[in-house]
């Protein structure tokens, strides 16, 4: 079987001949080819230079043996094009300079179609599927509406998620407004990703984690559910993966949603998600990204585990439970990628 097929058919629960991988972050600053184009560019210059973005997103599969290219963008630059200034500060991550604050805030967050908005992101998009030529799908992606209210409200990456959590308990109002703007602009960013040509979408819910069970249902899940019915309901055939961080507490409530694939981090056993989250799903992940941070036979050690647990089942898709980390040796995700083709064969 080849690389084109593996993970579509892993997303669809058909036979694959090996458990197929691809990895979060996986075009980044571990690559020395990264590092090297971003002596010259700026983060947003490779993003919004759909050339660049296109190097960018194939420098993973020209190094390594990857089921899956993944668009070079962020889940931010959408917050940008609503009207919310964004900068990368060196050493110190994303930030806003006018983060929401106010109802008023709320209300004046443009919301103009994600094509004129994110359009460098969809020229790429087109870019890469023609120079891939079909070797390996291409992935798009978004960020889930929780974990973009987080950063358009808390104005950076945050340990209390104060603000966040003030807003969704005390102005519930505005909380509504807010998530429903962001999932109809989040709905719409990823169909016209499909209309470019990607061939799975993924939403990113990094920041679910702040969340209790009860918030989850109450100020998150509507606004996921209201995504992926929308973009299923226009899509069907489109392979959709939900992934967020330490949702063990929320598998209950995931069970009904409409995603393909659920991503699943490290803190639960990945046999014990699939069996709380039932057949019906695929299932992705779940190496600690700090494992690849160690050694080969370290790596096989904890990757075996998983493997064991996973694969003897269709639908299974290795990854690591959150983004590659910067300091990963490039040795380390070979070693990973070939180990799970070698052992990841279910008989
Ligand atoms: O997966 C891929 O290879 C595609 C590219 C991609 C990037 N960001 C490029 C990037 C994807 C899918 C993302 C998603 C993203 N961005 C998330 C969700 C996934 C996750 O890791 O939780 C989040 C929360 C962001 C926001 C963001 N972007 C932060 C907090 C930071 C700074 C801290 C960090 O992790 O580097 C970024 C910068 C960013 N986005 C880099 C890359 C390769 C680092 C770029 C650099 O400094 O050169």
């Amino acid at each position: 079987m080849s690389r084109a097929t593996r993970l579509l058919n892993a997303c669809r629960q058909r036979d694959v001949d090996t458990a197929p991988i691809w990895l979060m972050r996986q075009a980044g600053r571990y690559m020395p080819e990264y590092r090297k184009l971003r002596d010259s560019y700026s983060l947003l210059d490779l993003i919004k230079t759909p050339s660049l973005a296109t190097e960018v997103t194939l420098q993973p599969i020209n190094a390594f043996d990857l089921d899956a290219a993944i668009i070079f963008s962020d889940i931010l630059p959408l917050l940008d094009g609503m009207g919310l200034e964004l900068e990368f500060i060196k050493g110190d991550g994303p930030r806003f300079s006018n983060p929401i604050r106010t109802d008023d805030d709320i209300h004046s967050l443009a919301e103009p179609p994600a094509a004129e908005i994110m359009q460098f992101t969809l020229e790429a998009i087109k870019l890469v599927r023609q120079e891939l030529d079909g070797l390996v799908p291409l992935i798009g992606f978004s960020g889930a509406p929780f974990t973009l209210a987080s950063y358009a409200i808390e104005g950076q990456s945050s340990r209390s998620f104060s603000r966040v959590k003030a807003c969704l308990r005390d102005n519930h109002r505005g909380w509504r407004i807010l998530m429903e703007k962001l999932s109809r602009i989040i709905a719409d960013y990823l169909k016209s990703q499909i209309q470019s040509g990607a061939q799975i979408v993924q939403l990113f819910d990094s920041w679910v984690e702040a969340l209790s069970p009860d918030e989850f249902r109450t100020f998150a899940l509507p606004y996921i559910n209201f995504i992926i019915n929308d973009v299923k309901n226009t899509y069907s055939d489109i392979p959709l993966i939900y992934f967020g961080t330490n949702t063990a507490p929320f598998l209950h409530d995931l069970k009904d949603i409409n995603a393909d694939v659920i991503g699943v981090d490290w803190r639960i056993d990945i046999d014990e998600a699939w069996t709380i989250l039932g057949d019906h799903f695929s299932i992705q992940g779940n190496l600690d990204p700090k494992i690849l941070l160690t050694n080969p036979s370290e790596i096989e050690i904890h990757t075996r585990r998983i493997l064991e647990q996973t694969n003897m089942k269709k639908g299974y898709i290795f990854n690591l439970g959150h983004g590659i980390i910067k300091e990963t040796p490039v040795e380390n995700v070979s070693a990973l990628i070939n180990f799970v083709h070698d052992h990841g064969r279910s008989s």
